[in-house]
């Protein structure tokens, strides 16, 4: 899977690419991210990236020509490299993005991510350009950068052989439409704390149950509107009947 990133600020995404689980899918090649600075496109002396806003106000507009052309280079290299990519705008003003999604996302061969900055882009670029616009929250960044880290952590996390346990991205919070179950490791006694008995019991069975009631326990406490759509599957419904 390939990401191209158009960033003002592309040293951010060190943060991202040197350890970790992206550092290592990256270094195994499962996945690759390419970064690309809009203000090399630019054609004009003083390599501008943003102007002033039409009808005033405060803050400035990233220009519409360098990221066409970082977007256009960003795609012929990715062709060239035989990934077809479509087109994401980072911003608040996106759709919101969610588990179930990051797994659609993650099933194309490639993306260019557009990083806004400022008060955000001319408007017409995401007109000719974009054919997804993505939010991470209902809250306002300073710019698109950590929204497109977020996405493609969560990402290429999902890649086959991104994660150490195979299992690791299935029992994840979210990946079933639930809230993950608590976990424990040794000791066995904090203060007054005890591993949960069943967990110690070697029931694999009577594991899996108790893991499944205290996820849909904890969903039903903390985020009751992610049950209501979802109902039960045959499997849970029959863990639970045992
Ligand atoms: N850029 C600024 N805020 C953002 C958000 N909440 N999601 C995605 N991109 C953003």
């Amino acid at each position: 899977m390939r990401f191209d990133v158009i960033t003002l600020f592309p040293a951010q995404f060190t943060a991202l690419t040197e350890e970790g689980v992206v550092a290592r899918a990256l270094q195994r090649r499962i996945a690759e991210i390419h970064l690309r600075n809009p203000r090399d496109d630019t054609t004009d002396v003083h390599r501008s990236v943003d102007d002033r806003p039409y009808g005033g106000g405060p803050g400035m507009v990233m220009r519409y020509a360098p990221l066409r052309a970082a977007i256009e280079a960003a795609r012929a290299e990715a062709a060239a490299a035989g990934v077809r990519s479509r087109v994401a705008y980072l911003s608040p003003q996106g759709e919101r993005i969610h588990q179930a999604k990051i797994a659609r996302i993650s099933a194309a061969p490639g993306w260019v991510l557009i990083a806004g900055r400022y008060e955000g882009v001319d408007e017409r670029l995401i007109e000719d350009c974009v054919d997804e616009e993505w939010s991470i929250g209902d809250y306002v960044l300073s710019g698109g950068e950590l929204a497109a880290m977020v996405v493609m952590d969560a990402v290429i996390r999902l890649l086959p052989g991104a994660l150490g346990h195979a299992d690791s991205a299935r029992q994840d919070s979210h990946a079933n439409g639930l809230l993950d179950c608590p976990h424990y490791t040794r000791p066995e006694t904090i203060a007054d704390q005890r591993v949960p008995q069943v967990l110690l019991s070697g029931d694999h069975r009577a594991i899996e149950r108790w893991r499944l009631q205290q996820a849909l326990g904890r969903t039903w406490q903390r985020r009751p509107e992610l049950l209501q759509e979802r109902g039960m599957s045959d499997v849970e419904q029959q863990l639970l009947d045992d």
